[in-house]
């Protein structure tokens, strides 16, 4: 096996685990404060929707606060990473920014949600989709815990078509991202050799949009953001 691709959760844990501390630094760094942008997209779904809210891979959060931001105080928000580390930041977050009683943290396997079928109203996840071990079954475990016509949002990166930008990009994400990712949060996983490498393999657009139908989301739609760097897809339930 590639051991660069190798998505075991052990894998997958202990690189999120290293790059840690520096990883809220790197993510805006890296994205030029784009990604702050990409998540506000993700994020203004929220309004339309009723009921409880969970963001699946949450890292340290800052989807779930953007999520709490654009919904009334009694909307429960709930995110879930199975990364001890990153959560710790998230936790002192929430305190920092005193959303410590909005938003709930748990440490949980997104293949294995610790949630009643049909409990959200919506259901996110930013940047996390691409690193599950099965795709398929994550899909499948995000629609069990969303409440019939309960919606879903997933940003995740996809790769620019129309040049010059497609170059430029190509560029930027194989020569100077994992040079400054590694340079800055030094870790043996190759966690910013990784982030390129799995973007290319993962299915992206159409193919991501067609694995979330035969999960069982319906009226799945995606639009591309900023060029296509990011994707943000859309489904019910
Ligand atoms: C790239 S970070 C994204 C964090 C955050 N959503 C954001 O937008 O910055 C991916 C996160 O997904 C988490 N993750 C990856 N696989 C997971 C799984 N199977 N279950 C729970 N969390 C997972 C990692 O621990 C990491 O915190």
């Amino acid at each position: 096996m590639n051991q660069l691709l190798d998505k075991s959760a052990s894998r997958v844990r202990r690189m999120f685990a290293t790059i840690a501390p520096r990883y809220d630094l790197l993510n805006h760094l890296l994205s030029c404060q784009v990604d702050r942008y990409w998540r506000w997209r993700a994020a203004r779904i929220a309004r339309q929707v009723r009921g409880p809210l969970l963001d699946v891979c949450t890292g340290t959060a800052d989807l779930a606060i953007a999520l709490a931001r654009r919904t009334p105080h009694d909307t429960a928000v709930c995110g879930v990473d199975f990364c001890g580390p990153m959560l710790r930041l998230a936790r002192r977050k929430l305190e920092r920014l005193g959303l410590e009683h909005r938003i709930r943290l748990v440490e949980a396997d997104a293949l294995c949600l610790p949630f009643p079928d049909a409990t959200f109203g919506l259901v996110t996840v930013a940047f996390g989709i691409r690193n599950l071990e099965d795709l398929d079954q994550g899909l499948k475990e995000l629609r069990r815990v969303c409440r019939p016509e309960g919606r879903l949002a997933i940003l995740e990166f996809s790769q620019p078509r129309r040049q010059p930008w497609a170059a430029i990009y190509q560029w930027y994400f194989r020569n100077v991202l994992p040079r400054v990712g590694q340079w800055i949060a030094r870790n043996e996983d190759r966690a910013y050799e990784y982030l390129p490498s799995s973007v290319k393999e993962f299915p992206c657009g159409a193919g991501l949009a067609a694995r979330l139908e035969q999960a069982g989301w319906r009226h799945v739609t995606f639009r591309p953001l900023t060029g296509g760097v990011a994707t943000l897809y859309q489904a019910r339930a």
